[in-house]
């Protein structure tokens, strides 16, 4: 009787915990199931801890709630996934030069507290989201080599215009038409950089 009891504990125990790993850490977790990760750079991921916050790539604040993840270089591959959007206080989201793939979520505009995101040289495809207009934090953002298409949405042109936006980085995609240049009274101190051949269309 003695074992069954320690065994049942145990079982009590491993299911607590898991269900303990909160809603930051099954989100990111889910999204590790997505990518391909040759160099196992996601190893430490592991969904039985209690939260995510002792992950490797991953920096949380003093309420456990994730701010950053840097994943530069990292080799991935795959998708972003909608479900990214709940990590509602993320400062740095920060995978440039991988292999990521399909469209950028609409739901990152849900990062009200996004100071930079780095999506620059991977695969990422579709047009921006007009809902990263609704990232009025934002200082950096850095898209370029990927082959996302159709125009620059107004609503983030305007966080350049009105918001804090310093760096945008559009070159070296397939957009159409004219990237617009800064405030054309010249007062919001901008880097608009854009591909030189979309300029004449
Ligand atoms: C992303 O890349 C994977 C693996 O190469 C491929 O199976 C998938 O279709 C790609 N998705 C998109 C949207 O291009
Ligand atoms: C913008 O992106 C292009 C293409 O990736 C790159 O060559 C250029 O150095 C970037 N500009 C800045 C200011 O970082």
């Amino acid at each position: 009787m003695g074992s069954k009891m320690v065994f049942m504990a145990l079982v009590v125990a491993t299911a607590i915990r898991f269900a303990n790993c909160n809603l930051e850490g099954e989100v990111l977790y889910e999204w590790k199931t997505k990518l391909m990760d040759p160099f196992k750079v996601l190893a430490s991921w592991d969904p039985t801890l209690v939260n995510p916050c002792r992950w490797f790539h991953v920096t949380c604040n003093g309420e456990n709630s994730i701010v950053r993840v840097d994943l530069g270089n990292a080799g991935l591959s795959g998708p972003l996934i909608p479900q990214l959007g709940h990590l509602t206080n993320m400062q740095y989201f920060m995978v440039f030069g991988n292999e990521i793939n399909g469209t950028i979520p609409k739901e990152l505009g849900n990062w009200k507290e996004l100071v930079g995101l780095g999506l620059q040289k991977n695969l990422l495809s579709g047009p921006i989201p007009a809902s990263l207009g609704q990232l009025k934090s934002l200082r950096f953002m850095t898209l370029n080599s990927n082959k996302l298409t159709g125009t620059i949405p107004v609503e983030v042109l305007e966080l350049v215009l009105w918001g804090d936006l310093q760096t945008l980085n559009v070159s070296d995609n397939h957009f159409k038409g004219r990237v617009h240049p800064a405030d054309p009274t010249g007062y919001a101190v901008t880097t608009i950089t854009q591909d030189p051949k979309i300029k004449s269309v």
